[in-house]
């Protein structure tokens, strides 16, 4: 793509509030990304996130489909009321109580925005929608000037929109523009587009529909083919001003374009795509993380921008260059997406004045309790571990605060392992503040830690997921588990992190658990009408 082949005329004029040379990045980890099965997320964590990609720079955050659930509501309410910098945008169809719930929901944002869309292609009119095109038609007015009439900023999509007859496309994108629509987006929603049909699309749209000065052409490309990041940026050479994409690329199927790749390819290849985007690059590690943390959804090693081999040069002759320049085989900083290099923080002789210090530099800030138990563990930490580092004290914060209010409280475990069994566990919980213990077997030291939390806690969850990664290199280095449950067809994803992976292990399947027993009060009848 050339920076002469961007349509300078009317999409200069698109987004009044930006430059022309201005990126909007859209984030939809919290609604297209959650609609990926298992990625489910709760109110706490979904805030969590909403608050990081408003610190980074997002411009827009769809943040659920409120009528899609209670849950859903609740969510982007709060994101809602919480987020100052970003817009918080809502998802609806195109019926009016859709549109309304959707009102209720994001109104209490200070830039809140209505996102309302309806199928345009002709295989989704015929099959899913079972409407005339007219009928559609009409829809995209009434949907639109009815958003319209209760927000001012109003975005409409098509869906199926680069598999849409050209003629019908630019006849409902028009009469979208003219109901009210500031954004016009244009979904490649099963990932069939390939780059320079797609820009091509984008191009016939700024030719042919005469108010299309009028709105910010919008992008949101899924990635069945593995096309959704080349079709996204081969639409901003188009014209295109807003890119719809997700954290680690999470989304339904094959998932959604993948914010990071999206900004560190604008950034780095700026000379090709002169285009900017208000993303804070340093900031791509950390929500990478804790999507993945909260999602259970493992980043895979060679994934561009937060694979953990990223940045990693294993041959000798690649570790050579790098030694003489980093430029050889390095195209972007480990730094300019948030890697540091491991720094060794504080050993068993730092103070607590020192650790408030290093958490701050981390970006957290406790309250004095959840400090004060931060700082035992991390002294407990230092005994047992030679050197500590910063990701050691990220994993101890983060398993801090997500187990600080839990029904069900770890404190002791001791195993039995090795090859002469029975293995067995001896564990000790807290539930709802009484003190429990019992001793169990199993067929290994997880499965008898395992039985052991069944015995104490009866359930009749599915254990769907067990996955343990060392925080840092070294045998030493912390266990970082994560499990996923599944009971009645809702699932919740548990973290535990400790430098012995038993421990870690039943600190992972206890926040599963307990997050299961929150999901449960609030699916009960009582909970769900009050
Ligand atoms: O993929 C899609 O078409 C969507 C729309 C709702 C924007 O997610
Ligand atoms: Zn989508």
């Amino acid at each position: 793509m050339s920076a002469s082949s961007t349509r300078k005329t009317k999409a200069g004029q698109q987004a009044a509030s930006h430059p022309h040379d201005r990126v909007i990045i859209f984030d939809t980890t919290l609604r297209d990304g959650e609609q990926s099965p298992g990625a489910s997320m709760n109110l706490d964590e979904k805030i969590k996130i909403a608050l990081l990609l408003e610190e980074m720079g997002v411009d827009v955050i769809e943040a659920g489909f409120p009528i899609a659930s209670n849950g859903d509501f609740e969510a982007v309410r709060e994101i809602a009321k919480l987020v100052k910098a970003a817009s918080v945008c809502g998802l609806a169809r195109a019926g009016r109580a859709d549109i309304e719930r959707c009102w209720e929901a994001v109104q209490g944002a200070v830039r809140p925005r209505i996102h309302t869309f309806i199928s345009t292609s002709p295989l989704h009119m015929k099959f899913k929608l079972q409407m005339e095109p007219d009928a559609v038609h009409q829809a995209v007015i009434d949907s639109v000037s009815l958003a319209r009439n209760l927000c001012p900023d109003v975005e409409w999509s098509c869906e199926d929109g680069s598999r849409t007859e050209h003629d019908f496309l630019c006849r409902t994108v028009e009469s979208a523009i003219k109901a009210g629509a500031r954004t016009i987006n244009i979904p490649d929603t099963v990932g069939y587009a390939v780059p320079e049909e797609f820009a091509a699309l984008i191009r016939m749209l700024f030719d042919r529909v005469p108010n299309i000065d009028k709105a910010v052409v919008s992008v949101h490309c899924h990635n069945d083919l593995g096309l959704a990041v080349a079709n996204s940026l081969a639409a901003v050479g188009a014209g295109a001003r807003q890119i719809e994409c997700t954290v680690n690329g999470l989304g339904e199927r094959a998932g959604n374009a993948a914010m990071e790749e999206i900004v560190m390819a604008l950034k780095t290849r700026h000379d090709r795509m002169p285009f900017a985007t208000g993303v804070n690059s340093a900031y791509i590690t950390r929500a990478s993380r804790l999507v993945s943390a909260i999602t259970g959804f493992v980043v895979q090693p060679n994934k561009a921008i937060v694979g953990a081999n990223a940045f990693a040069h294993e041959s000798g002759i690649h570790q050579d260059g790098m030694l003489k320049h980093s430029g050889t085989y390095e195209i972007m900083t480990p730094e300019s997406v948030g890697l540091n290099k491991s720094t060794l923080v504080m050993g068993k002789h730092s103070g607590r004045h020192a650790f408030k210090m290093k958490l701050k530099e981390l970006g957290f800030d406790l309250g004095d309790n959840a400090l004060n138990d931060a700082f035992r563990r991390f002294k407990d930490l230092a005994d047992r571990k030679k050197e500590v580092f910063d990701e050691d004290i990220v994993a101890l914060v983060d398993d801090e605060i997500q187990h600080g209010t839990e029904r069900i409280r770890f404190v002791s475990l001791g195993v039995v392992a090795g090859s002469q069994g029975p293995q067995t566990a001896e564990l000790e919980l807290m539930v709802d503040g009484v003190p429990q213990k019992i001793k169990t077997a199993g067929n290994g030291p997880v499965d008898a830690t395992f039985n052991a939390i069944r015995e104490l806690v009866p359930h009749t969850a599915r254990l769907l997921l067990y996955q343990v990664h060392a925080v840092t290199a070294g045998t030493d280095a912390q266990a970082e588990v994560t499990v996923r449950l599944e009971e009645g067809g809702k699932s919740v994803v548990g973290q535990g992190a400790d430098v012995d992976t038993l421990v870690a292990s039943a600190r992972a399947y206890i926040h599963a658990l307990n997050k299961l027993l929150t999901k449960r009060a609030k699916t009960a009848p009582a909970a769900m009408s009050a």
